[in-house]
């Protein structure tokens, strides 16, 4: 894949964070994620430049599409960016504050590589929250790079901690580890979630990938 509609968008920015929203178009499945958004109000939860944002709004006027990340600097570059469709909002905000002020108000709730910042002490309110944005029926989809024990989990390991801990690319939220998928079933049941799908997405990558489809109960 060299190019994709969702880049358009992103023409506006400087080189290095053209260059470095391509490398994550090519890194991560957020297209298959995508596909699996249902209704009409989105809701993506450390969206980062709003690559996954770009690829829910584009194309589809009758959505409203809102990206929230505690980075100011991604926020800005997401606004100047998918911020220009007229279908999005982009706040600077966590999930926990915006579900005071929004509650029930999403038909999917986007969560792409951003649990394994957190400590998992701190999974249960962050997973609560997203519960509370959602709409009765309303389906929460999480993907992560699982730990599966193997060489895939330790390079993806070793790379995240380059991004946050050494170049400072990406915001942390006191730690990057991964979870065995048993232990993120578990903590999205105990949320109030039926898990309807857990996807593997590591085939033909180096990063194991894995996606929750997860419903509110
Ligand atoms: C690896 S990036 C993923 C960005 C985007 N979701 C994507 O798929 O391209 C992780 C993002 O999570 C954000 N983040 C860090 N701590 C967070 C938190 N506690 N709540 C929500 N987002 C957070 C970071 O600022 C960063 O934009």
């Amino acid at each position: 894949m060299l190019t994709h509609p969702a880049l358009s968008v992103f023409k506006p920015l400087p080189l290095a964070e053209r260059l470095f929203v391509r490398a994550r178009l090519f890194s991560a499945p957020l297209d298959l994620l995508a596909q699996h958004a249902k209704g009409t109000r989105m809701l993506d939860v450390g969206c980062g430049h709003g690559l996954l944002c770009s690829m829910l709004a584009l194309g589809f006027p009758d959505r409203f599409v809102v990206g929230i990340d505690p980075d100011p600097k991604k926020i800005d570059w997401a606004r100047r960016s998918v911020g220009k469709l007229g279908n999005t909002r982009f706040d600077v905000m966590t999930v926990e504050r915006l579900a005071s002020l929004e509650p029930g108000t999403y038909d999917t709730i986007t969560v792409a590589d951003v649990l394994y910042l957190l400590p998992t002490s701190d999974w249960p309110d962050f997973l609560a929250a997203c519960r509370q944005l959602l709409k009765k029926g309303g389906r929460l989809l999480l993907k992560e790079a699982e730990d599966d024990g193997g060489w895939r989990t330790r390079k993806a390991l070793l790379q995240e901690q380059v991004m946050v801990r050494l170049l400072g690319r990406t915001k942390g939220s006191g730690a990057v580890g991964f979870s065995k998928r048993e232990t993120t079933r578990a903590l999205l049941e105990r949320a109030g979630f039926s898990v309807a799908e857990t996807i593997s997405l590591s085939q033909g990558s180096t990063t194991p990938h894995v996606l929750f489809v997860a419903e509110c109960r």
